[in-house]
């Protein structure tokens, strides 16, 4: 991804207030979605897949806090986020307009279940994402542990729109030539794209094409299997409800991290 058409901040920026994180690269993709990176806390672990709060300062002086998937895999010295802008959002109506540079709030305590700890053991994994829930997978596609657990790794992606698509393409495109994974990715990535509401080489909702059978068959591989598959749900709570059932009906469980089984669930960020 090329983050630095709108700049980029001096090489070791040191932010200067408590929990406060410095903005190194902007990206924008749409008038509706950009990525930004920043430092990232020296002592800040986390597991590729997992979301923290982040944030600005507000009016009133308290800080305006969201939780935000880190997009960015847990070895990275940097932390991306990819977030939505919505024009009377509290945050994202100033967080959109964050410069390189700049200082956003972050709380450095990461949960969430969208880790490879809370899945079994399987063949394939699935990732099934709308909108900005591509946010998690950015970071466990980057992450060498899920390609070194899975055979095949199948990323579903649906957005309204082909531009809405470019942050998840580019970083999945880029994959293969990626110096610390591109061997491990070997021929293990499946990426099938789609869109709604523009034309796109493949159409329709995530959970359509599942029930259809038609991502099935367009990508040559088996029907959901218990035994063998595994998925990530990451998107509106409407679409989540909505890949439960399905899952569920084909037989896979909901896993978490104290009890691991073969499907986990997230909510992608709203303002
Ligand atoms: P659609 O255009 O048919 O509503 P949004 O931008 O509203 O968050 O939606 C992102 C994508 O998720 C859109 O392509 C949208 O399709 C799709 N989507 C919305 N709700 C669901 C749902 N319940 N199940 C599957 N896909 C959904």
């Amino acid at each position: 991804m090329d983050m630095t058409d709108t700049g980029t901040a001096p090489s070791k920026p040191t932010p200067t207030l408590p929990d406060a994180q410095v903005v190194t690269s902007v990206c924008h993709y749409t008038d509706r979605l950009f990525a930004f990176r920043c430092t990232r806390p020296q002592s800040l672990r986390f597991r590729s897949g997992e979301f923290v709060m982040i944030g600005l300062m507000g009016d009133n002086g308290k800080p305006l806090l969201r939780a935000y998937s880190i997009a960015s895999p847990a070895w990275d010295e940097e932390l991306e986020f990819y977030s939505i802008k919505v024009p009377d959002g509290p945050l994202t109506s100033r967080l959109q307009h964050i410069q390189p540079g700049e200082q956003i709030i972050l709380r450095p305590k990461p949960v969430g279940t969208l880790v490879l700890d809370a899945l079994l053991p399987g063949k394939r994994l699935w990732m099934l994402a709308t909108g900005t829930g591509i946010a998690p997978f950015a970071s466990l596609l980057r992450e060498p542990e899920t390609w070194e657990k899975y055979e095949q790794v199948i990323v579903m992606h649906t957005c309204r729109e082909l531009a809405e698509l470019t942050y998840g393409r580019e970083l999945i495109e880029a994959l293969p030539d990626d110096p610390l994974i591109g061997e491990l990715v070997g021929g293990k990535l499946r990426y099938y794209p789609t869109t709604t509401r523009e034309d796109s080489p493949i159409m329709g909702r995530v959970t359509d094409n599942l029930a259809s059978g038609k991502v099935f068959a367009d990508l040559d591989i088996p029907p959901l299997d218990p035994a063998h598959d595994r998925a990530m749900v990451c998107g509106s709570l409407a679409f989540n409800l909505d890949i439960k059932k399905i899952l569920e009906d084909a037989g896979l469980r909901e896993g978490a991290n104290s009890n691991p089984a073969e499907y986990v669930v997230e909510k992608a960020f709203v303002d």
